[in-house]
């Protein structure tokens, strides 16, 4: 039984690990994080698409099982790319968090909250569209969400990210979504945050949680049931060291234990 290669542009898709971890504990996991390319939430297309094709062939070589892309833009934009040269089955982040969101609207209006590039792929609209037809969606880009998680402003009673938030929620409060689906990695730790201003009479969609859970409904979950306690490895593109401080915030573990620096070979 082999380990599933989970990757992003940088540390945020720690967020999907503590999930895969909550949910299949037994799991081995190489993630790779590309910290000296981050982010590319604000890139073009073809870069987008250049990056996570170079960290999939190198996931590729550990020889895993599955390839699960934590990165939201990523899964917006080089998807198809990523299914054509990978020789493994890869799950993105956009049809398990649709599939989610189609399921908990009420009123058929769902927000969607995600990096420019992502926003702009209008990925999640065609994926909802092909699931109801009747489901509207409202997306609204966050640009400026990463940078201050990364720097700790993410905690209630922080006045900058209340201000930002409240100022890119507004217009998905003013269309009265009920559900939000939060498109990128770095979401998950604003959620005191969203759900405090939305209200919580709207439901908040965690992409990352949403593939953690596509994943343990594959066949993986059946063949680790009997194993014993999964391991992570953790590898980096640049700055492992603050990767390791982060890593902690993004996991919730203090124990994250080695982060190893590697040569993608592409920078
Ligand atoms: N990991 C990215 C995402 O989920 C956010 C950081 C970046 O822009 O690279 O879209």
């Amino acid at each position: 039984m082999g380990s599933v290669g989970v990757f992003d542009s940088g540390l945020g898709g720690l967020t999907t690990v503590r999930a895969i971890h909550r949910l299949l504990p037994f799991q081995d996991i190489i993630y790779l994080g590309d910290t000296a390319r981050v982010p590319y939430g604000n890139r073009g297309c073809e870069v987008i698409k250049r990056f996570a094709s170079a960290n999939a062939r190198f996931l590729l070589g550990y020889k895993v099982e599955t390839l699960v892309i934590a990165c939201g833009t990523v899964s917006t934009v080089a998807l198809d790319e990523l299914r054509r040269l990978s020789p493994v089955p890869v799950l993105g982040v956009v049809e398990p968090a649709c599939r989610q969101a189609v399921g908990a609207t009420k009123n058929k209006r769902v927000g969607l909250i995600a990096t420019k590039a992502t926003a702009a792929s209008r990925a999640y609209e065609r994926t909802i569209a092909g699931l109801d037809a009747d489901v509207e969606v409202f997306g609204n880009p966050c640009p400026l969400f990463v940078p201050l998680v990364e720097n700790g402003r993410f905690r209630a009673g922080d006045a900058v990210i209340e201000t930002v938030a409240a100022e890119y929620l507004a217009p998905l409060k003013a269309a009265g979504v009920d559900t939000l689906i939060l498109g990128c990695t770095h979401y998950p730790l604003l959620k005191g945050i969203i759900s405090d201003y939305m209200g919580e009479g709207v439901a908040l969609i965690d992409a990352g949680e949403a593939v953690a859970a596509a994943l343990a409904g594959s066949a993986v979950r059946a063949a680790n049931e009997n194993r014993g306690g999964g391991t992570t490895r953790y590898l980096v593109t640049d700055d492992e060291d603050k990767f390791g401080e982060l890593a902690e915030i993004f996991l919730q573990n203090p124990t994250i234990g080695l982060v190893e620096r590697v040569d993608i070979g592409e920078i």
